[in-house]
């Protein structure tokens, strides 16, 4: 993995030196999907679905709470930075995002969705996956009266485009305790493949409206996170329900965007396998420089696993070796590492294709 780390840094190097970051600095990159990838629209809402206050945001470079659910930089932060633009984007809720700015692309995330829109209800207000799209919509009215229509198609359809979403309609539906209303509808098999079908008309609809590459990602291991360790592991084995979950779910996330793509005719989507990248680091955290993937760095009771991250919770002093900030989500760090495998992770990590790839095969294109 060292070497591997250190030949993804040189492919970085290269493909700086190459120029090809300078080409693709005019790349817009939007953002849809939950807290995996949110960075600040529940800020602007009345949910409690919320990170903006201290310690997140403690290892961000202003030291301050900006609504993502990291301790510093998120996954969207990493793909901004790898495709060499000039600034993270905005949330779109953000009074900042105006002008010139709007050009840098969006972010459209909302902590707490899921596909369904049922999904996240006990967080009131957040904004569902359907009305993220209506935003993008909005959005390229607004660039449309600055650089007008056919600038805005080159911008939107030249954009690189990330969405997460699938965890909290398990999460946030499906296992919610007692009993929710989903389960006792469905089976799991039944559910997942209810939950597949809808996402695929996500995905459908994502391609009318413009996106053209869009990186589409999987769930981790969600019997794994710390919050479901606390709640239903005996001794520190991930729990196997939700794993089962997540097993069901990844494959046929990757058999739809097959499917699409070859309707389509063209590889607009690539899948990304977090399971994957999550489990390289569970199973083996130290390899990473990781003491622990179990013990959330803020939080408490049982691996830090229960209840909020906040001002009064336990938090350790080095979040460099903690694979999780808080009960359900990456470190800084593990981000990072993600985002590595994003840009030059092989096929079991990327299909069809990597983040360098895609890059070097756009710069071509223009
Ligand atoms: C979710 O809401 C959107 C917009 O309100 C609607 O178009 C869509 O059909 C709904 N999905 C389901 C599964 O009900
Ligand atoms: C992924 O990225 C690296 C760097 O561009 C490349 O060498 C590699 O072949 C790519 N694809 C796969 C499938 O590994």
């Amino acid at each position: 993995m060292a070497s591997s780390m250190a030949l993804a840094c040189y492919i970085v190097v290269l493909i700086s030196m190459l120029g090809l970051r300078g080409a693709e600095a005019q790349r817009a990159f939007f953002v849809f999907g939950d807290s995996l990838v949110d960075n600040g629209n529940n800020n602007y809402l009345a949910t409690t679905a919320r990170a903006d206050s201290p310690p997140y945001g403690i290892d961000y470079p202003t030291g301050r709470a900006t609504g993502r659910f990291s301790n510093g930089l998120n996954i969207p932060d990493f793909i901004s930075q790898a495709i060499g633009a000039s600034e993270s984007t905005l949330p779109y809720l953000d009074p900042e995002l105006n002008g010139e700015r709007l050009l840098v692309g969006a972010n459209f995330a909302s902590a707490g969705i899921g596909i369904l829109n049922d999904t996240g209800i006990q967080f009131v207000n957040i904004i569902r996956i359907y009305r993220q799209l209506q935003y993008w919509e909005e959005y390229q009215q607004r660039v449309s009266a600055i650089i007008g229509p056919e600038e805005t198609q080159s911008l939107i359809e030249g954009a690189l485009v990330l969405i997460t979403l699938g965890g909290n309609d398990f999460v946030n539906n499906y296992y919610l305790v007692p009993y929710s209303a989903r389960s006792r509808q469905y089976n799991l098999p039944d559910y997942v493949k209810y939950i597949i079908s809808e996402y695929k008309k996500v995905l459908r609809r994502l391609y009318e409206i413009g996106a053209r590459r869009v990186l589409v990602t999987g769930t981790g291991p969600l019997g794994c996170v710390p919050a479901e360790l606390a709640q239903r592991s005996a001794n520190g084995e991930c729990s196997a329900e939700l794993q089962r979950a997540a097993a069901l779910f990844n494959p046929q996330l990757v058999q739809i965007i097959r499917e699409l793509n070859s309707e389509i005719g063209s590889d607009v989507f690539v899948a990304v396998n977090t399971q994957q990248m999550h489990v390289d680091f569970i199973s083996n955290p130290q390899r990473y420089g990781f003491v622990t993937s179990k013990v959330a760095c803020c939080g408490q009771g049982r691996y830090n696993g229960i209840g909020l991250c906040t001002v009064a919770s336990n938090l350790c002093p080095d979040r460099r070796v903690y694979a999780f900030w808080d009960p359900f989500h990456p470190s800084e760090r593990a981000n990072g590492l993600i985002v590595q495998q994003i840009l030059s992770g092989t096929s079991d990590y990327m299909y069809p294709m990597n983040l360098s790839t895609i890059l070097a095969m756009d710069s071509k294109k223009n």
